[in-house]
């Protein structure tokens, strides 16, 4: 047992400005997957109104914002983020009126709407790419996407060695395209840059007309009432300067590179990530949504490397919130854990702006399998796991995932849920082969598991067919076979659960004002092993402090003396009354909340 002791100097490691309470600042944000929340018409794949009549669900959770997926029309080779029209709805999840119903729904709950918004690749069905392809060479519409000719002497080379972050290379020839026979581009030598999917072709931010596009489709959303943005690819709009040759390793989707000499403007990221000139491109955008009343947002998925460079994306004229993956990627590992919440709130508060916090999304292991591997690593977090591979434990990942989840919870900032954590939901790890759809799993020849594995839809019904996802018992991708406990329907009023620690945490987190609180160590515990303790206080002073407390290690960790405790993320250690010899103890990888008294 450890016990509380005083072993280094406790520091603060954010102090939040009392008059900073737009909405974006504390927000608890809610990504839906359009395809795997509910299904209104039994086809298999959820749609806008499934979504809308289960909205109930999240205002009885009490979050603040949904974020949705990609809903656009789109042939889905990347689920939807492969757009061939940025202004209407894919007949898969519905029509423009379920939108806007879907919109008025969740504002008439208190419930604010982001949007995706996937600006870097259209699809190759997209009006703009069809044109470029019949036009040809030197027409303004090939002038709109990245068209370049070859190299080597007849160019049959790729113009340069970058490659795909789904795999392989990231140059198409057209001639080489699957609709290039008998059409008017069968002889045409030039390649296009694809950074994800050859369906998904890079558009040309050098070119003005691109950018009066992209301003055009965010008043078209920003005039139907959405209240932001969730910005794909951020970091990668803009090119280095020739498209200069990089032989780096990427990992797969966040661009994670292991080189540290890259040409270009930040020399740890890939020459197609993180230049400077994609700041502009933000700055303009802040200045239409400030055009509209409400606090309309962005918010930046930027795999960007270290995090002083993704704070300049946030800075006060830029977007507002940027998605911190340092955090997602740490592992659970107390000290580790906390140089990351430390150093995000340094960079973010040096630009006044909020520290968002994420543990799951659409692209990585759930979260509650990535943390049921004894080995605390997080490496590779989406990379996805197949049935040949090592199997996480999931009574540990459970463990663990309630604990990630409410230290995240009681984190001053923004914080994001990906629909299933508040289930605790794991990831599907025997999905077959066949099953699978993510064209990471193709272009690797399946040595990437991909994505599937975090997409499947989720369970409401305990016993129903697709768990309640939809009424036929279709669904997308299989649903596991031991999915009843997940259910909402098991977990909801049961005082163990994790759907109830979840709504109790954002009941406490809202009453404390815990987003909106400044945030130092708590000096008993500070420098403990294997222990987060911060201490998180009113700016105004007017409410109690709230200890947050995380053990990761595997033995009990006594209470520092002073402290109550008002939730635990342990269903075994109801708040206040797990008790030791010595005092209350916080049982291994458990996080709890108290406060002071
Ligand atoms: C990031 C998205 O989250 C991911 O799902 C997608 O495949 C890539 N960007 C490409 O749009």
């Amino acid at each position: 047992m450890t016990s509380p002791t005083s072993q280094s100097a406790a520091a603060t490691l954010h102090v939040q400005s009392p008059e900073q309470t737009e909405w974006w600042r504390h927000a608890v944000i809610y990504q839906i997957y359009p395809r795997s929340f509910a299904d209104g018409d039994g086809d298999g794949m959820g749609d806008l109104p499934g979504i809308t009549s289960r909205l109930d669900h999240l205002a009885q959770l009490g979050v603040d914002a949904i974020w949705l997926s990609p809903f656009y029309r789109s042939p889905q080779n990347d689920a939807g983020y492969d757009v061939a029209d940025y202004r209407d709805i894919d007949p898969l999840f519905g029509t423009l009126e379920d939108a806007d119903e879907l919109i008025d729904t969740a504002h008439s709950l208190g419930i604010r709407v982001v949007v995706d918004l996937v600006p870097n690749h259209t699809s190759d069905q997209h009006a703009w790419f069809r044109a470029a392809l019949a036009a040809g060479p030197g027409s303004p519409e090939r002038e709109r996407y990245m068209f370049r000719e070859g190299a080597g002497p007849d160019g049959a080379q790729p113009p340069n060695n970058w490659e795909s972050l789904f795999g392989g290379p990231a140059w198409t020839r057209v001639r080489e395209r699957e609709d290039a026979p008998g059409s008017s581009w069968a002889e045409d030598g030039q390649w296009y840059l694809n950074l994800f999917d050859t369906s998904q072709p890079d558009l040309n931010w050098e070119n003005p007309e691109v950018h009066r596009e992209f301003d055009d489709i965010l008043r078209f959303w920003l005039d139907r009432g959405v209240d932001g943005f969730r910005v794909d690819v951020a970091h990668g709009m803009i090119k280095a300067e020739g498209l200069p040759d990089w032989s780096g390793h990427v990992e797969m989707v966040s661009g994670a590179a292991e080189a540290a000499d890259a040409p270009g403007d930040n020399p740890g990221m890939p020459p197609y990530f993180d230049q400077d000139g994609v700041h502009e491109i933000y700055r303009h955008w802040r200045t239409i949504l400030d055009e509209y009343s409400g606090d309309r947002m962005l918010v930046a998925e930027a795999w960007v490397d270290p995090l002083e460079r993704l704070a300049r994306y946030v800075r006060a004229d830029e977007m507002h919130q940027a998605f911190n993956f340092a955090f997602l990627t740490q592992p659970w590992e107390a000290s580790a854990l906390r140089a990351t919440i430390a150093e995000s709130y340094a960079v973010n508060d040096s630009v006044s702006a909020p520290t968002t916090w994420v543990l799951s999304n659409h692209d990585v292991v759930r979260h509650a399998s990535r943390m049921g591997f004894a080995e605390a690593t997080n490496s590779g977090p989406n990379k996805g796991i197949g049935p040949q591979d090592p199997q996480p434990d999931r009574a540990l990942g459970l463990r663990r995932a309630r604990a990630a989840s409410l230290l995240m919870l009681g984190l001053p900032g923004s914080a994001y849920l990906y629909q299933g954590d508040e289930l605790a939901l794991p990831e599907h790890t025997t999905l077959p082969a066949e099953s699978r759809q993510d064209p990471t799993f193709f272009r690797t020849d399946g040595e990437e598991r991909g994505r599937d594995g975090c997409r499947v839809p989720i369970p409401w019904e305990a016993g129903a067919p697709a768990y309640g996802f939809s009424s036929t018992g279709k669904s997308w991708l299989p649903q596991p076979d031991d999915w009843d406990d997940y259910a909402v329907s098991s977990q909801r009023g049961d005082a163990g659960s994790t759907l109830e620690l979840h709504r109790q945490a954002l009941r406490l987190r809202r009453e404390y004002g815990l987003g909106t609180a400044s945030l130092a160590d708590e000096p008993q515990l500070a420098g403990a092993g294997g222990v987060l303790a911060l201490v998180s206080s009113d700016p105004a002073g007017e409410r109690a402090d709230v200890l947050l407390m995380a053990n990761t290690g595997s033995e009990p960790v006594e209470l520092p003396a002073g402290w109550t405790v008002v939730l635990s993320s342990a269903a075994d250690a109801a708040a206040g009354s797990s008790s030791g010899a010595d005092g209350v103890v916080v049982p291994a990888d458990t996080t709890v909340w108290a406060v002071r008294g």
